[in-house]
């Protein structure tokens, strides 16, 4: 993309977000879908494996193995609640691959996923688009959805890049039925942990749980190191951007990696109700 196309871009992604960090999560993510293999990144999450030799994990087609850790985040996520016959919105869909692992394996009735990227929409519809799933391109500002209108919310590693984080819970307790669910799980650095808390607390969403699997992050990093290093090689990114990747990817080695070892960052995860 020569210079002026990309400035065209980002001018017109900057006019629909109207602030700069959104625009450029847009361009980045823009970005990301065109130059990789979608089979790469149907997910763009850490993972997750258990700690607990008695939880089981999920049996899976063996054509997703591939994809195991990322997908037993998935599940992890909508754990404790029962999704069958749910309507289900997920807020930062990213590729799809999420909402056709819970579409394909967890019985829910239908999945709308929303995010902000139109070039991961596309692809997201492309691969997995059907009878009970499908994609649109929206900012969880504001979603274009009638009030009541879901069981279940789910936000699977997205909020962290969101500049409105309140406005995006409103728009969860708007669009979520009396008595459906919020499934909410991301990182932050640990020292805000509590500030998405008290966000939490100002609206009138019931947490039912909270916790820590920074841990089983970590597991899950250890485990898909050598597949994520090889999907990274694999992308059409120049050396400086693979750079940036490889940061961003959490894999052994970075310091993404060492902050969650640490406690510099923590992974959680939330259930929350809309009881009115
Ligand atoms: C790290 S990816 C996670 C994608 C997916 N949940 C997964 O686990 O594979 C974060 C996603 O959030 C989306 N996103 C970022 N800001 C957003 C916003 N304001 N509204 C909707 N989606 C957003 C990005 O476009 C990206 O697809």
């Amino acid at each position: 993309m020569n210079i002026y196309r990309a400035l065209g871009s980002i001018h017109a992604n900057f006019l629909k977000n109207g602030d700069l960090h959104t625009t450029v999560m847009h361009n980045t993510y823009d970005k990301f879908a065109k130059n990789s293999s979608a089979e790469d990144v149907a997910f763009m999450n850490y993972g997750y494996h258990s700690l607990d030799v008695s939880e089981e994990s999920p049996v899976l087609d063996p054509k997703d193995e591939i994809h195991r850790y990322p997908i037993q985040l998935y599940h992890k996520a909508v754990s404790g609640i029962d999704l069958e016959g749910k309507a289900l919105l997920e807020v930062g869909s990213g590729r799809g691959g999420g909402a056709n692992t819970i579409k394909k394996y967890l019985n829910v009735e239908s999945i709308v996923g929303i995010d902000l990227s139109g070039e991961a929409v596309n692809l997201a519809n492309r691969d997995f688009g059907g009878e009970g799933i499908q994609f649109e391109e929206g900012n969880a500002y504001s979603l274009p959805f009638d009030d009541n209108s879901f069981d279940v919310v789910l936000n699977v590693e997205s909020s962290h890049c969101y500049t409105q984080f309140g406005n995006f819970l409103s728009e969860v307790q708007r669009v979520l039925r009396p008595g459906g669910h919020f499934m909410y799980t991301d990182f932050r650095i640990t020292k805000d942990i509590m500030n998405v808390r008290n966000h939490l607390n100002a609206t009138d969403l019931e947490i039912v749980l909270y916790e820590d699997i920074s841990s089983n992050v970590v597991k899950a990093l250890d485990l898909d190191t050598y597949r994520r290093l090889e999907m990274m090689e694999r992308t059409n990114f120049s050396p400086m951007e693979k750079k940036k990747l490889y940061y961003m990817s959490g894999v052994k080695g970075t310091a993404m990696y060492r902050d969650f070892v640490l406690g510099v960052r923590t992974y959680y995860r939330y259930i929350l109700k809309k009881t009115g």
